[in-house]
């Protein structure tokens, strides 16, 4: 007889959550303006808006947070997150920052200029804002295969090598700053990277004289599914891996919120000493001196060891099998997700969920809202309002898919939790042949919309 899965870890202290009537959430989503965003925690029963930030320190992390160091200059904390840094992944120099956009700020700030062009697989919002911010372009080279939701492969998050090139041989050097590659991409549907696709990536890169840098938010989920699913490396552990991941790259922006598994904090770490230099101005400038750069000595010392405990596979293995543990019950419902799973969230098929709802109504928002006014799980939508609008013609831009995405914060929830989700999205999908209008914008910012836009029901 085999064992079953169980957690690698128990569970020390608890937060209560509470449970409301549907009533109760038809006022406050209305009065949140059909933005899940500006619903109060306490509205919320079961809260997957996002992993980032949002997992459970150990005992360990709170326990080095005591020991934090909040000397201005030179804090000891400094140095653990530095060492740590080095350790996993073989990087001289770094610069702490508040979290993972403050870092793309600052390296962007020296390094992206107008009219530059960076290619890579599917950017993040932030990573894409930052750079349409400074009047340059985001070009995504990801695999064809990632904008079809139900193809099983195993890198979905890869480069497309064609496409790739393809900007790389049709255009000066001098415009294309670097290359960038998201790990896992989240964008993508949290779908990894192969070891193998960073490696022809760098080959690329060197053949053209141009740098990459990762966007590693997820590294070490990235890295389990390259134990787990790329030959050659079942027998490797996930250090060793990380390890051969960045030896690919020339420098890293980090959101610590993620696999690092703290409340806040980020950082850029790379090679070169004169992109240090260059860097800690700007750092200076916008997140605080070198040695702190918007986090305290306690917030450095629980990110350093967060770095360790994140890249134990056993940790990997319990988060990631829970977030495929809700993809099953999903799809035993019937419901479309994007296949395989990712590291960290469902991605839901709004437009297969809701095929009455128009794109120009915002299907993905609409079945976010749904599943709230169902049962109180919030999710997000991850589709045309995050998309913005286009930077040159103001239209609205329908990425191939609308998604709502349900993140699973880190070591939170039992899989009780992801029963009640499944059940309650089941219970959307009941009905969902009557739901056949979607919102429209009321409100919305020039960019990043999706965070403050304000929606109205059409009926
Ligand atoms: N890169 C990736 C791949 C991300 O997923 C995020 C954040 C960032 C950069 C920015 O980091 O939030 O620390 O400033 N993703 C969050 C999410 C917000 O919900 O997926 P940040």
């Amino acid at each position: 007889m085999e064992f079953p899965f169980a957690e690698s870890y128990k569970i020390k202290m608890v937060e209560p959550i509470r449970k409301s009537s549907k009533p109760e959430r038809e006022t406050w989503i209305k009065q949140a303006r059909y933005n899940l965003f500006n619903l109060r925690s306490e509205q919320v029963f079961i809260d997957l808006l996002t992993d980032s930030g949002t997992g459970a320190m150990s005992d360990r992390q709170w326990s080095a947070m005591m020991l934090g160091d909040e000397s201005y200059a030179g804090a000891s904390s400094y140095y653990k997150m530095k060492d740590a840094i080095k350790d996993i992944f073989g990087f001289d120099f770094f610069l702490p920052t508040h979290q993972g956009r403050a870092a793309e700020n600052v390296l962007f700030s020296v390094m992206v200029k107008q009219a530059n062009l960076i290619p890579g697989n599917a950017h993040f919002d932030t990573t894409k804002g930052h750079i349409e911010f400074r009047k340059a372009f985001a070009v995504d080279c990801t695999i064809d295969e990632a904008s079809d939701p139900t193809l099983v492969h195993p890198f979905k998050g890869n480069v497309d090598l064609e496409k790739l090139e393809s900007v790389l041989r049709s255009n000066p050097k001098e415009i294309i700053p670097f290359i960038i590659v998201t790990i896992t991409c989240n964008t993508a549907g949290g779908q990894p990277v192969s070891i193998q696709n960073l490696r022809d990536v760098r080959a690329l890169a060197n053949q053209y004289g141009i740098p990459v840098i990762f966007d590693a938010a997820r590294f070490a989920e990235n890295a389990y599914f390259i134990k787990i699913r790329e030959r050659g490396y079942a027998n490797k552990t996930i250090r060793e891996i990380v390890q051969e991941m960045f030896s690919l790259a020339d420098a890293m922006t980090m959101s610590s919120k993620k696999d690092a598994i703290v409340n806040m904090g980020g950082f850029i770490a790379m090679r070169d000493p004169e992109l240090y230099r260059q860097a800690s101005v700007y750092n200076i400038m916008f997140e605080g001196y070198v040695t702190y750069g918007g986090m305290s000595g306690r917030d450095m010392n629980a990110l350093a060891q967060g770095l360790y405990e994140g890249t134990e596979f056993d940790y990997l293995e319990t988060r990631i099998r829970q977030v495929a543990y809700l993809g099953e019950k999903l799809s035993g419902f019937g419901i479309s997700i994007i296949q395989p799973t990712g590291g960290h969230a469902i991605f839901v098929d709004a437009l297969k969920f809701l095929p009455l709802v128009a794109r120009e109504e915002f299907p993905a928002q609409t079945l976010a809202v749904e599943l709230y006014l169902e049962s109180g799980v919030r999710g997000v939508e991850m589709s045309t309002l995050m998309a913005d609008r286009d930077p040159v013609t103001r239209e609205n831009r329908f990425p191939e898919l609308e998604l709502v995405r349900l993140a699973i914060p880190r070591r939170v929830y039992t899989n009780n939790h992801m029963d009640y989700v499944a059940t309650a999205l089941a219970k959307v999908y009941e009905r969902r042949t009557s739901i056949t209008r979607g919102l429209r914008i009321v409100n919305e910012a020039p960019i990043l919309r999706h965070f403050t836009i304000e929606l109205d029901r059409y009926i």
